[in-house]
C-alpha cells in the first residue's frame, strides 16, 4: 500500500531531509584525499546523534549493515561499507549515501563526490547522473505515473550511452527507509501508480559508465559494475505537495 502523508507528516519529512542535507553538506567538505571512509561515517553519526536523530541503516538487513552511511567508491554503485582502511585517493569517486531518522520520519539521499582532480570523461558520468534524476524529477508531477519518472531518467541516461542499473531502483519513504512504490530508472511513460499528493518516494539514478550489469561484492553488500567501470549515485527524498515535487534533501548552497 501507498501511503499518503498529512501535512504534519511532511513537515516531519521536511526535518529529517534538512538533517540529511547538513550530513551530505559536512562529507562533501571531507572526502578529500588521504581521509578513511570510516571517518566518513563516523562525521554522519556524529552529526545524527547531536540531533538526536537515528541512523535506520545500522543493522539493516541480512547480514545486517554495520554503519550509518554506505560509501562506495569508484567501481562500486551502491551499498560499500566503510572502512578504516580505505583511504580516498586523488583521482576517486565517492558515494555516500545517507538515511537519517528524526522524530519517526526518514530522509535519504545519495551525493556522488569528486576526490581531488578526477578526469573527464568520471566527472562528466558525475554530473549526467545529477541531470538524468532532474529529467526525472520534472515528471513528478500529481496525475502523473511513477513510470513516467522512470522512462525520462532511462531516456538522459542512456541517450548518454551509459548503463542504467536494474537490479536496484528508487523506493516509497516515510516512516520506513524502503516502502512502497518501487521507482526504477528505467521503464515505460504511462504507466504505474499513479502520482498524489501526500506521496513521498526517492528518485536515486545508479548509473555505470559502461554495461549496466553489477554483481555483489564477497561482504554481501557492496554492489560493483561487473565490468570494473565507474559508477555514480544522485538521490533525493521527494515529497508531493499540492504545488508539485518538493525535495526534502535538497538545499541550494547547501548540499545542491
Ligand atoms: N539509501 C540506501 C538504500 O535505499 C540505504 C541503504 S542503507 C542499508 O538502499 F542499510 F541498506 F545499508
Ligand atoms: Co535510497
Amino acid at each position: 500500500m501507498i501511503e499518503i502523508l498529512s501535512d504534519y507528516e511532511m513537515d516531519k519529512m521536511r526535518a529529517a531531509g534538512k538533517l540529511t542535507a547538513v550530513i551530505l553538506s559536512e562529507l562533501r567538505k571531507a572526502a578529500k584525499p588521504g581521509v578513511s571512509t570510516k571517518h566518513l561515517d563516523d562525521i554522519a553519526m556524529q552529526i545524527i546523534k547531536e540531533a538526536g536523530g537515528s541512523a535506520p541503516c545500522v543493522g539493516y538487513g541480512n547480514p545486517p549493515f554495520p554503519a550509518a552511511i554506505c560509501t562506495s567508491v569508484n567501481d562500486v554503485v551502491v551499498h560499500g561499507i566503510p572502512s578504516k582502511h580505505q583511504i580516498l585517493r586523488e583521482g576517486d569517486i565517492v558515494t555516500c549515501d545517507v538515511v537519517a531518522e528524526l522524530d519517526g520520519y526518514m530522509g535519504d539521499a545519495a551525493r556522488t563526490f569528486l576526490v581531488g582532480e578526477v578526469d573527464e570523461r568520471t566527472r562528466l558520468l558525475v554530473e549526467r547522473t545529477k541531470e538524468a534524476f532532474f529529467k526525472g524529477l520534472e515528471k513528478a508531477q500529481i496525475g502523473n505515473r511513477i513510470g513516467d519518472i522512470s522512462h525520462a531518467v532511462q531516456e538522459c541516461a542512456e541517450g548518454y550511452g551509459y548503463g542504467v542499473v536494474r537490479e536496484l531502483t528508487g523506493h516509497g519513504i516515510g516512516r520506513e527507509m524502503h516502502q512502497e512504490p518501487d521507482v526504477p530508472n528505467y521503464g515505460k511513460a504511462g504507466r504505474g501508480p499513479r502520482i498524489q499528493k501526500g506521496m513521498a518516494f526517492c528518485i536515486e539514478p545508479m548509473i555505470n559508465m559502461g554495461r549496466r550489469n553489477v554483481l555483489l561484492g564477497d561482504d554481501g553488500w557492496a554492489v560493483c559494475s561487473a565490468d570494473g567501470l565507474p559508477t555514480a549515485h544522485y538521490e533525493n527524498t521527494i515529497i508531493m505537495t499540492e504545488n508539485g515535487p518538493e525535495m526534502t534533501t535538497y538545499e541550494e548552497g547547501l548540499n545542491g
